[in-house]
């Protein structure tokens, strides 16, 4: 039987590209260089399945119906990188990989709360300059972060993993804004606090942590009158998605001092930084390290393997999001 035609759009975790390559008739981008949207929008016709990563932009003039590709792998959770409606309408399946990356995604927010917190970003700058004039008492004193209350916009899988660890950690009270009532059972030993507004977290919260999709109505949802609540000592972190922020915005309110840091490991325009994020002192910038460890990539990458598998074999896609 001819093996289904499938394209990895970015090199995946080499145990991966080796179980599809075996399974399939597997293209991999051995080279690891970005493809263009036009040049996925053409292999829509080549392939059965393409499986696309959260940097790929997947537009709805790329999708026409007739195509030969029936599925979109998406190897993520985030999907606002593909136009959903457009994907459906033209006859794909798409799907992506939720909960295996919860751990690591809420690991990396308490990482940049504790850098932010701690300056560690700053210090090991000033180190590594050869600036460090030695111990004194009043050298680059942080934020203890014990007690302190932790603000979750998008109390969903990830937050409430950024939430426990904090208040198991840092015995940080926990406060939250969701669109819909979270489980009890979900949140249980934390004593977390729903909200009724964005606003009433943002003023209440001395770490606010944003942990909803990119994309539609969430775009810009921390505009300039949002994050001026945010307040002078307050912290503000982003593991979820660049364009929930202003970015133009957040750079103004950080000037202004209207926040005392962010801590952001996504972007509005990846792999793009601003200049004037970068200069600042007060602001830890990863490069979208939410997901990346070893396991958890790999774990990824099954993820969209079992999609495949079962799309091929006529069983229930487990993870389809449209
Ligand atoms: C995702 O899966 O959406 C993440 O942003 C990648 O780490």
């Amino acid at each position: 039987m001819t093996k289904p035609r499938i394209l990895l759009t970015r090199r995946w975790p080499a145990a991966v590209e080796r179980r599809l390559s075996q399974d399939y008739d597997a293209t991999l981008n051995t080279d690891d260089v970005p493809m263009t949207t036009e040049a996925i929008g053409a292999a829509l016709n080549d392939y059965d399945a393409v499986c696309p990563t959260v940097s790929d932009r997947l537009p709805a003039q790329i999708f026409s119906g007739g195509q030969r590709a029936r599925i979109l792998g998406n190897f993520g959770v985030g999907f606002n990188h593909i136009d959903i409606a457009a994907a459906t309408g033209a006859g794909l399946t798409v799907t992506n990989t939720p909960g295996v990356l919860t751990d690591c995604t809420a690991d990396t927010a308490l990482t940049l709360m504790l850098m932010l917190a701690r300056r560690a970003g700053e210090g090991e700058r000033e180190l590594r300059a050869g600036n460090w004039a030695g111990w004194r008492p009043t050298h680059m004193m942080g934020t203890r972060l014990r007690g302190k209350t932790l603000g979750i916009i998008g109390m969903g899988r990830i937050g409430i993993a950024t939430a426990r660890r904090a208040h198991a950690a840092f015995g940080m009270k926990v406060i939250y804004y969701n669109l819909v009532d979270v489980p009890d059972d979900l949140i249980a030993g934390m004593d977390a606090r729903r909200l009724d507004t964005i606003e009433a977290v943002l003023e209440a919260a001395d770490v606010v942590s944003l942990h909803v999709p990119g994309g539609g109505d969430n775009t810009h949802l921390m505009n300039a009158a949002r994050l001026a609540l945010i307040g002078p000592d307050g912290f503000l972190i982003n593991t979820a998605r660049g364009d929930v922020i202003d970015q133009t915005a957040l750079i103004a309110a950080l000037r202004e001092g209207q926040l005392k840091g962010a801590g952001l490991d996504v972007f509005e325009d990846e792999p793009k930084v601003p200049a004037e994020l970068i200069a600042m002192e007060n602001v830890v910038l990863l490069p979208h390290l939410g997901s990346a460890t070893t396991e958890t990539r790999e774990d990824m990458g099954h993820m969209v393997a079992d999609n495949l598998d079962a799309f091929f074999t006529g069983q229930r896609v487990p993870n389809a999001v449209a």
